[in-house]
Parts: structure tokens; C-alpha cells; sequence
């Protein structure tokens, strides 16, 4: 394949979503169809001691209360990152026991959801309760070394040369500690199930970023065999790691489903999504940073404790990515769980690679600062062609392109580096921060099952799924443009565990697991029509080619997997396994990178903080769909802010749950808190990584963001806020 770059392509789906066209889990307004509403716990934790469902079963249109005492035969599903298919092990109604507020314990379902919505709130139930630890320092918490739990043999502590002794040595030294707060994923979809079963089928359309993980949860949840259970779902309005493992909700509307052999829906309200789903935990960091006096990195020593759930260990995977933003020789990372009443937290966008580098790279700028170098210089002395850790080479890294090209858009070379010493007119006070950020590059097996029909069309059947990142733009893209097809012909079918596996499409390996499976499937299919074609012109279409030798059309299958993984991938995609390999392969390791700089206004009486511009310069390989990949860039920074400066899930230790359960109180980034954003791409293919030359793109997008931010902020006020969201308190 050549490396011209890709056309800026509309998104192929924009029309269609716009007119309300595109199907999401619950469009489903079919006049038969029955609600759901769920009954929460409002304790923080302790047991169902009875439920009251007399006066919610007598509202009218009532047409099934589920219980722990009445679910039947429903068994967990099991936590996804070991080995099962839920976001937790806990799956909630099959027991009286209840491990933290806002946990399911009724589902009610009506010939409305106005019906259902008001019984559920008839549900009476009583309690008995047990003391509560919902935040890091609580006493009752428990904290367990990562490194002396199971998890060890897949997470071992990162550690290189001897941290210890050279951070002692070294002449200059930072030790810091920062926070970040619990927050909430809150995609513009809510979380829903529409279940019905047919001819002893359960049909499930939901929308996921793990439809083959859901389908084979419902089966072990439900004692079912895999031919049973269908998952569909074509479309998501927004993953970001929300959707990337079985919900608590399915099976209870797959069950409801079967016993009223009628389609259910319940779509979960926002407010209970903030205990129905996992989130970002609370963490905490200490980093120590040492460095020569010329300015050479010499030791970094990371340690996190991590917010987990009392059920699950979540892993923890901090370290892994501040071990390797720079070429620094001797490192330790260690990490711990903080075992709280909570539901089990996970993946949120860039869930460890965004706090792990807003600790570090708040320390590389305070060191640079103390050596009196320039942020950007300071960096550049420290890139590396070397995994620092494995010692393995890169396979490509342009931090330092991304940083100077940066510099260069955002007018770096006219920073005054003393703080305070910018203004605007007004006397408000100019900060311009940078940070760089690293985000590791997975693969994902993939089959892909091209089709190309007498009529024209052409048909990618592929396992991963559309969150809105504009996968099916990308897919077009690629394989249209090989076949000589407009892509607004081609039709993938993806998100469908009817078509070919749909392993998790997460950690930003879409398109490098994706794309090269469709890349190559095209390929295959040129070859099969030449071989249909012998001799013939090369300019046919593959319809006219069809059409000449009487095809009505013609199909090919390829399958991708990671550099060194074994044949048995393709087994364990199939039974719903997780399979994903990397960022270290046998002979290289791969990470995308990104440049963000930041200018901060704050006013000086109020010190509220605006942020006017921001320039981001992103490595993530090739670029496919330059559109779709630009607008990633642009909502990750919006994430970005969203993390520095406004976004926390607020706990009360007294009563457990996360209290700023919706929209009004849930402070996310506004229109007007977003000025401009300007992105530019590397666009350098990794043809080392896979055929397609792609690296990841949606994560390393907010990578980096909210330490530029911190930075801009220090540059402007002269301090050094460590916890976030920074808060005008924290600048008074
Ligand atoms: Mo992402 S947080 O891995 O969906």
C-alpha cells in the first residue's frame, strides 16, 4: 500500500445521524414493548433485610417485580479481568447483601415507563447497615500491595536499574504528591438493554464496546450455550470505557424478558449510572525525580494507590507509562489498591496513562524549572529511541517532532519562563504550560469477511465496534479506495456478534486492529478477482468483473493478530476472552505520543481559570480518516479540561455513593469553557506495528492535557496545584 495520505473524507454515518437515522441500543419504540425501572439501595452497605413489593405490584400496569428472592436461576457473570465477562463479580440481586449505595435491588417492569418508574419508587425495603469506607484515608479501607496479589504474574512492578540509590545521588531532586478525584464517564447515550427471546433465543441489542464479552456473560450468567445468545449493537453514542464489559442490568432484563416472553427495555438513568457502571477511581501519587545538573533525568520512583472495589482488584497499570515518557535509566513504580465500598471502578479514557503522566510531567516541568531550563528544551534532552524499561527499541517515537512542531504553532519562543510575568490588558494573568504524553499501542485479533456484489456493493464484516470515533468512516476509507468502490457504497457490519467475533474494541486499538484486518482483506479480494479476471483490464470494477464471468459475488476472509501471538487468539475471540496483546511485542515496543500546550487566563481577583487556546501535536502513526481523527483530538482535550478543572464524583464519607449523580451537579466542560483547539498530526506510519502503519489515537488525545494545564497554571500564578480538578480555592 502506498503512504499517500488519506482524503479528508466526510463521516460516512453523518447524514444518517444527523436525520436520526442510525439505530442505537434504545431506539427501540416498537408499541409492544415493556419498561423497566430499577429499585436502588439506600444504604451505603449491609444487607436487604426485607422488600415490601405490595403497594408497587397493585400500581397498575405492573407486570413483573424481579428480587434476590424471586430472580431464579442468574449466576455472576465474573469480573472481566479475570477471566469473566462483567465490569464486576458482583452481580447484584442475587443475594440480600449490598456492598455500596445506589446497588440494584428490584427490577420492575410495566406496560410503560412512566408506570414502571413510579412502582419502582413504591418499593419498600429495610436494612440492616455496616460501617462504610468510601475514600482513600477512610479508616476501614484496605491497602494491598498489587505486587502480593495474583495480579502480580500480569502486572509485575516496573523496575530498571536502581531508583533508590540514584535518586539519593542525584543533585537535583523533586518529591511530590498529587491527587485525583473519583470521576464519572458521562457519554450522551445512557446505559440500556432491550432483551427479547425467540424460538428459545435471547436476543439482546445493547449498546457495548464488548458485544461477544456481553454475549458470552449472558451465557454463563444464564447457564445458556453461545448459539442462544445474540448481541447487537451497531452503534454507540459514546464508550470512552463505560461500555467495555457486561452491565449490572442485562441479565435482569434478559431474565424479565424470558418470564413475560415479551421485548423489555430499561434504560438505566443517569443517575444510577453513577453506581450501575464502573468509573475513574480516586488515586493518589507520590513521584520522586532526580536529575543531573545539566538537566539528564537520572531516577524516577512512582507510587500509586489506587481506589478499588472490596469485591475486585482493578488493576493498576500507572507505572507502566510513567516508566517510559522519557529515556530515564532508573525507575521503580509501585502500585497499590485502596479497598473501598464502591462498585469495582475501571477503564475510563486513558485511565492510568492520564493521571501517571499529570503526576510526572507536573514534576519534569517543577525540575526544569529548578535547573533554569526551558520546559520544551528540558524534555528534548531527555527523548529516547529506547523502551527505557525492556530496553527493546521503539518502533517509532516523535515526541520531539511533536514538541517543536508544537512550539512553533502555539509561539512558544515568546514565553517569558519567569512566572507571573505575562498579563493581558486587562491585568489578567497569562500562563503557557506543556506536557507531553504516552499512551501504550495494543492489537486486537480480528477477522474480517469481505464481500463484493454484483450490484455494486461492498459488504466488511469485522469484530469491532462504533463509538463515534468514526470507525466506519475509517473502514470505508480503507478498503473503497484499493477496490475502486465509492465509499459510500460499502456497508460494515460491525458491533454484531451474528458477523465475525467482536472481541472489546478499547485502549485506542480500533484501528490498528481493524484497519490492517480490512487492509488486507481488500488486498486478498484483488487478488481473488484477478484470478476471476485473467488477463483482463485492471480498470474493470469488481461488479463488472463479476458481471463478465456470471458471479452474482464473491467473498473473502483474513485474520490479524499481534506480532507474536499464537493461533489460539482466534479461538478466544470467539468465546468472548479477552486478547488483546502490547505495547511490548517480541522484538520492538509501540506507544502513541502527544504534544499539548496550553494557554491559562486567570483573573486576578477571582482567580477564575479560562483556557483560550490549545495546540495539540499527536504521534499516532498514520492517520486514516484525518476528519474523524481531528475531532478525537479535539474532544480528548475537551476531556482534558474537563479532568483539571472541573470534573470530580463528590463523596461523603458518611454516606457512601457518589452524591453529584447527574448533569447539573457533575461539573463538565461547557461550549464556553472550550476556546481554540488546534491539532495537528505526525502522520508518520509505524509499518513496524502492523501493515496499515497506525498507532492509537482516542487516548493519547487527552494524554498530556490536564499536566500542560497545571503547568500554564503554575506559569501564571506561581503554584504548584497538585490535585485535580484545580479549583479557584486552591489559587486564593
Ligand atoms: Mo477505553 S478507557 O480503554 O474504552
Amino acid at each position: 500500500m502506498s503512504d499517500a495520505p488519506f482524503s479528508d473524507a466526510p463521516r460516512i454515518d453523518a447524514y444518517d445521524k444527523v436525520r436520526g437515522a442510525v439505530v442505537f441500543g434504545a431506539d427501540d419504540a416498537r408499541p409492544d414493548i415493556l419498561h423497566a425501572a430499577l429499585a436502588i439501595a439506600t444504604i451505603p452497605k449491609g444487607r436487604v433485610i426485607s422488600i415490601d413489593a405490595r403497594a408497587a405490584s397493585a400500581a397498575p400496569g405492573i407486570r413483573l417485580i424481579l428480587t434476590h428472592e424471586n430472580l431464579g436461576h442468574v449466576k455472576s457473570a465474573g469480573f472481566l479481568m479475570t477471566g469473566g465477562h462483567a465490569f464486576q463479580s458482583l452481580q447484584p440481586m442475587l443475594s440480600p447483601a449490598i456492598a455500596y449505595r445506589g446497588q440494584p435491588i428490584a427490577l420492575v417492569v410495566a406496560d410503560t415507563l412512566e408506570k414502571a418508574i413510579e412502582a419502582a419508587a413504591l418499593i419498600q425495603a429495610t436494612y440492616s447497615t455496616e460501617p462504610v469506607s468510601v475514600t482513600l484515608d477512610a479508616p476501614g479501607a484496605e491497602t494491598i500491595n498489587q505486587a502480593d496479589t495474583p495480579l502480580e504474574k500480569r502486572f509485575p512492578e516496573i523496575i530498571a536499574g536502581d531508583a533508590d540509590r540514584a535518586f539519593a545521588a542525584a543533585p537535583v531532586k523533586i518529591d511530590a504528591r498529587f491527587t485525583t478525584a473519583p470521576q464519572h464517564h458521562n457519554p450522551m447515550e445512557l446505559i440500556a438493554t432491550v432483551a427479547e427471546w425467540k424460538d428459545g433465543k435471547l436476543i439482546v441489542h445493547e449498546s457495548t464496546q464488548n458485544a461477544e464479552g456481553l454475549r458470552h456473560g449472558l451465557v454463563a450468567a444464564l447457564g445458556l450455550t453461545p448459539d442462544r445468545v445474540e448481541v447487537i449493537s451497531p452503534y454507540v453514542g459514546g464508550g470512552f470505557g463505560q461500555k467495555y464489559a457486561m452491565q449490572m442490568q442485562t441479565v435482569l432484563v434478559a431474565v424479565a424478558a424470558q418470564r413475560l416472553g415479551r421485548a423489555v427495555k430499561l434504560v438505566v438513568p443517569r443517575t444510577q449510572i453513577f453506581h450501575d457502571s464502573s468509573f475513574r477511581p480516586a488515586i493518589r501519587h507520590r513521584v520522586r525525580l532526580g536529575a543531573d545538573r545539566s538537566g539528564n533525568m537520572l531516577a524516577a520512583i512512582h507510587e500509586v494507590d489506587a481506589q478499588t472495589s472490596r469485591h475486585d482488584l482493578f488493576p493498576a497499570q500507572y507505572a507502566a507509562v510513567s516508566s517510559r515518557l522519557y529515556g530515564i535509566k532508573n525507575f521503580r513504580g509501585r502500585e497499590r489498591f485502596v479497598r473501598t465500598d464502591v462498585q469495582t471502578p475501571g477503564y475510563m479514557r486513558a485511565p492510568f496513562e492520564h493521571a501517571a503522566c499529570f503526576a510526572l510531567e507536573c514534576c519534569v516541568d517543577e525540575l526544569a524549572y529548578s535547573l533554569g531550563r526551558d520546559p520544551i528544551a528540558f524534555r528534548l534532552a531527555n527523548d529516547t529511541a529506547t523502551d527505557a524499561v525492556s530496553k527493546l527499541p521503539l518502533s517509532s517515537r516523535h515526541v520531539a517532532e511533536c514538541l517543536l512542531r508544537g512550539a512553533e504553532r502555539f509561539g512558544w519562543s515568546k514565553r517569558i519562563m519567569t512566572p507571573r510575568s505575562m498579563r493581558t490588558d486587562d491585568g489578567s494573568f497569562i500562563g503557557w504550560g506543556v506536557a507531553i504524553g504516552a499512551y501504550p499501542c495494543f492489537i486486537a485479533p480480528a477477522v474480517a469477511r469481505l464481500k463484493v456484489t454484483v450490484e455494486g456493493g461492498l459488504f466488511i464484516s469485522i469484530g469491532t465496534h462504533e463509538m463515534g470515533q468514526g470507525i466506519r468512516t475509517a473502514l470505508a476509507a480503507a478498503v473503497s479506495s484499493k477496490l475502486g468502490v465509492p465509499a459510500a457504497n460499502v456497508v460494515a457490519v460491525i458491533g454484531d456478534t451474528r458477523a465475525s467475533p467482536q472481541h472489546m474494541t478499547a485502549g485506542s486499538w480500533g484501528t490498528a486492529s481493524a484497519i490492517p484486518a480490512a487492509i488486507e482483506a481488500a488486498d486478498a479480494m484483488l487478488e481473488a478477482l484477478t484470478k476471476l479476471n485473467p488477463g483482463g483490464s485492471a480498470a474493470r470494477t469488481p461488479a463488472e468483473i463479476l458481471k463478465a464471468a456470471g458471479r452474482a459475488s464473491l467473498e473473502v476472509e483474513v485474520r490479524t493478530k499481534a506480532p507474536g501471538q499464537p493461533d489460539e487468539v482466534y479461538g478466544r475471540i470467539a468465546a468472548g476472552q479477552l486478547s488483546f496483546a502490547g505495547p511490548v511485542y517480541p522484538e520492538f515496543v509501540t506507544f502513541s505520543y502527544s504534544a499539548h500546550f496550553v494557554e491559562v487566563r486567570v483573573e486576578p481577583t477571582t482567580r477564575r481559570v479560562r483556557i483560550p487556546r490549545v495546540v495539540s501535536v499527536v504521534d499516532c502513526g498514520r492517520v486514516i480518516s484525518p476528519r474523524t481523527a481531528a475531532s478525537q483530538v479535539r474532544g480528548g482535550v475537551v476531556w482534558g479540561i474537563g479532568a483539571a478543572l472541573r470534573e470530580a464524583s463528590e463523596v461523603d464519607p458518611r454516606y457512601g455513593g457518589f452524591l453529584n449523580s447527574d448533569l447539573a451537579e457533575y461539573v463538565v466542560p461547557v461550549s464556553r469553557d472550550i476556546g481554540c483547539i488546534e491539532v495537528a498530526f505526525i502522520d508518520k506510519p509505524d509499518f513496524k506495528f502492523n501493515s496499515a502503519g497506525v498507532k492509537g489515537l482516542g487516548e493519547i488525545s487527552m494524554v498530556g492535557v490536564a499536566p500542560a494545564i497545571a503547568n500554564a497554571v503554575y506559569h501564571a500564578t506561581g503554584r504548584r496545584v497538585r490535585n485535580l480538578p484545580i479549583r479557584i480555592e486552591h489559587l486564593l
